[in-house]
This record gives C-alpha cells, structure tokens and sequence, in this order.
C-alpha cells in the first residue's frame, strides 16, 4: 500500500510528529522539529514532563530553550495517535552482566503499537545492532496495533549522533543517518528529518545498515581509546609524559585524534557491547573489540592503583590521607552520571581503605545517591587535600589557577608531599611541573 505523504502532511500542519522519550536525545529531537513543525513529546516519566512543562530542562541539553518550548509534553500515550511521525528515543543500556537491555525499547514499541494511527511512519532513534529494529520492534508494534507493517504503517531506523555538553554538534548541525524498509518511507523519513537537520542527512539502503553504522562508529571510539589508554600505560612505565607523545604523533597528516581515558556513559562505554552481542549471534570472532572494551573496563582500578602508589611513594597514610575526587559525570559539562566510570575508581579506593570525597557541581547529588549510593560534597565545602584525583575536566576545574590549586592541599604538607593525579591532563605540563607538586597524568 502506498502511503499518503506523511511529510506533507506534516508541513501543511495535518498532523504532527511525536517523539517517544524525551531524554538527553528525545529532548533535543522534540525541541528541534517543534520550530518547523506541531511536536508531542511523551514520556512515561511524570517528573521529567512537569519539569518540561514548568521551563525546566533537568538534561541540560537544551537549557533555557526550554522555556519557549511549543512542544506538546505529555505522558498520556493516547496523544500519539494525533502523529503520522513518530520517533522513538528511549534508553538501550546493558544489564548487570553486560547483555543488551531492550526493556525500554519493547516497552516503547507496546505504547507506540497500542495508539498507531493508520499510514504512521514509526522512526527508531535508540542505539541497537542490526536487526533489532525489524525483528524486535516492528512485530511488537504489529502485535499490539494489530496493524501489518509495510501495508497500514512503515518502519524507518535513524541513529542518533548528538554529544552531551558539545555546543557545536548538535542535533541540527551533526548529518543525519536515514533508513527506511523501503523506496518509498526511506524517501519520506528523508524529507522529514532535512526540515530540522541543518547539516543535511546521508540516506543508505536498508535499516540493517543504519543500525550498523550507529553501533560501529562507537566501536571504533571505544576501540581506539583503548589502544590510547594501552600506549599511555607503556609510556608511564617507561617515564615517558604519554600526552607529549601524543602531541608529536599529532604531527603526522593521518595520525587519529584520541585521547586516554575512562570511558563511560551511556553510548561509547555501552555500545560495543550490542556490537559484541552481534557478533556473537553472527558467529564472528572479535577479539580487537572484546579486549579494547576490557583494556577500557580496567582503567578505573589503573587509575586508582597510581593514585596509590603516588601516595605510597610520598609516604601517606593511605588510612588517614584526604583523598578528593573532582568529577562524577561521565563526561566533562554535561550532568550525565549514568555508567560513571568513577564509581569503579571508588570502589577500588575502598580497597585500599580509602573513602575518598567526590565533588561535582554538574552532577545532581539526589541522582547519584539513588544510583550509586555516594554522597557528592560542595566544591566550596572540600577539606585540604593530600591527593587530589581530577577525573573529569569540567571548565571549572580547568580554569582553576596553579597558585589556588596548590592552596587545596593542606597545609602542612611540602610541595613534594601533594600529590595531583590530572587524568584529563588539562593543567599545562610546564605548570605542573614548576609547582614542585608531585604529579600524574594519563
Ligand atoms: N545521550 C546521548 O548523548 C546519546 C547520543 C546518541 C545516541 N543515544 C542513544 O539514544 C537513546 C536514548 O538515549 P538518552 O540518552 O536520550 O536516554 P535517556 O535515559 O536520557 O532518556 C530516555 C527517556 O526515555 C524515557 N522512557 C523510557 N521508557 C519509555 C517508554 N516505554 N515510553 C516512553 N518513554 C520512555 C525515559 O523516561 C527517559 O526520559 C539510547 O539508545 C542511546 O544509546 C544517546
């Protein structure tokens, strides 16, 4: 069955587009498409609509935009009946043992499937392998819409590449994958998302290869920072600074632009483990993959062990030092806790008989209490430090001056006696190293 243009549908104003999620990605999708076009946002969660509804946006992605928001928040799910277009942006984390998670997503296909208007296109934003969107999503959509996919509704796949906290690549200006399951819903999920996709979008031919693309792009992140973290493992054994290093290799026209460090959060951290899970049901042997996301799983308990043995090596009682953390987000200016690799830094402190002072100004302190059971202190409220670990390189840290930085520490200690651990290396290295501190940096 060939279906009436849903895009212009949508521009004329006879129907409007819904996104079902409204996270760090929903959000900005709905924000985004509501200056073009009549949004509903749905969410199940009650607390993240009225916050919306109030001017609050508790994800930071859109900040004050918030408050001119025309979009439509609800979490009546009868409301998406009004909307032929409907993107669906809900989490895809792994489980304890590191499997994909696809509650959310069944759940959210459940919703979509049980208010489907006839000849809707139902787009998948949420990070998952190939296949997951045909085999999983469109059946229980047809199940609960008692709608065939293909004749009364299509099916599209468009992966989101949005970077929490980054200004400059946002949902308007990153070029967007587009897929649809045939010539025709490819064709109009294009049009649609080139109405608020600045940048323009990059359609390819099948949903399988859209998924493809989102889940291995990350990959290849988290595969490349491994072997980063490995070299500057090399270079610290051989008390060589590694980020001198990686500025010389800069040098050469085709070295890649990687960094160290822990890798968290909700895409890079997770995502190779769809990748694996996929590989494993194509009988595929992925060893670079498998040992790159273990090489990352471990950096936090390396980190740890290099803060101990600094201390070690000034003398500390690692029972009675005053060890502080600054930064809990996975990422630097951006409120994101989730797969915060600085849980696992602090469970290894706790190894040593550590209980270190975490800070995070960007972090909701309720939200890491519930999550990880740790309480955030003020940055104002820090005592003195005999070893500072900066995990994250949120601006505030970074626009901290050597001369106020030396003054955190307490103040019997000698220089030689303070101990800095810059995991982001964001103090110049001429700076460190005149301050007399003693200092270690991925
Ligand atoms: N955060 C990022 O920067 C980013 C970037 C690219 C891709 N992604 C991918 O996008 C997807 C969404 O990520 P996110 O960071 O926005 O997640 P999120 O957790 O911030 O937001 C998801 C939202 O979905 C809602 N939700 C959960 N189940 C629902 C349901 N059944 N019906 C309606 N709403 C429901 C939650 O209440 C939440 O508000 C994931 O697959 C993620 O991997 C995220």
């Amino acid at each position: 069955m060939r279906l009436r243009s849903v895009y212009q549908a949508l521009i004329s104003g006879n129907t409007k587009l819904a996104v079902v999620g409204l996270g760090y990605v929903g959000l900005s999708v709905a924000m985004e498409f509501s200056k073009h076009v009549q949004v509903i946002g749905f969410d199940i969660d009650e607390k993240y609509i009225r916050a919306y509804r109030n001017g609050v946006d508790p994800t930071n992605s859109v900040g004050e935009e918030i408050q001119s928001a025309s979009v439509e928040f609800t979490s009546d799910p009868t409301k998406l009946r009004e909307a032929q277009f409907i993107i669906v942006a809900v989490p895809t984390p792994t489980t304890e043992d590191r499997s994909p998670d696809f509650t959310a997503l069944m759940e959210a296909s459940r919703t979509v499937g049980e208010h489907l208007a006839l000849g809707a296109i139902v787009v998948f934003e949420s990070t998952v392998y190939p296949g997951v969107t045909e085999e999983l999503c469109a059946p229980m959509i047809e199940q609960t819409s008692g709608l065939k996919c293909g004749v009364h509704w299509k099916i599209g796949y468009s992966p989101e590449r949005i970077n929490p906290g980054d200004p400059v690549h946002t949902f308007s200006t990153i070029r967007k994958i587009v897929s649809g399951m045939d010539e025709e819903s490819a064709g109009e999920i294009q049009k649609v998302y080139d109405i608020a996709v600045k940048a323009g979008t990059c359609l390819v031919s099948s949903i399988r290869t859209a998924e493809a693309a989102k889940v291995m792009e990350n990959s290849q992140r988290d595969v490349n920072i491994a072997f980063m973290n490995e070299c500057s493992k090399i270079c610290d054994k051989s008390h060589i600074d590694a980020q001198e290093v990686f500025t010389a290799m800069k040098t050469k026209w085709n070295a890649l632009d990687f960094q160290p460090g822990l890798v968290g959060g909700h895409c890079v951290g997770e995502d190779s483990y769809y990748l694996l899970e996929y590989a494993k049901k194509v009988d595929c042997d992925t060893p670079v993959l498998s040992h790159g996301r273990q090489t990352n799983e471990a950096m936090a308990s390396y980190v740890a062990d290099r803060a101990v043995q600094e201390m070690l090596a000034a003398r500390k009682d690692l029972k009675r030092a005053t060890v502080l953390i600054w930064g809990f987000t996975f990422k630097e200016n951006c409120s994101d806790i989730r797969n915060s690799k600085v849980a696992d830094l602090i469970t290894r402190l706790r190894t040593y008989q550590i209980e270190p002072i975490v800070t995070d100004e960007w972090a909701n302190p309720d939200a890491v209490r519930e999550m990880y059971g740790i309480e955030l202190a003020p940055f104002e409220e820090l005592p003195l430090a005999d070893c500072i670990i900066v995990v994250v390189g949120h601006r505030a840290y970074q626009s901290i001056a050597m001369e106020q930085l030396l003054k955190m520490y307490k103040n019997n200690l000698q220089e030689a006696e303070k101990i800095l651990l810059d995991v982001k290396s964001i103090y110049p290295l001429e700076e460190l190293t005149a301050s007399g501190l003693r200092f270690w940096r991925l």
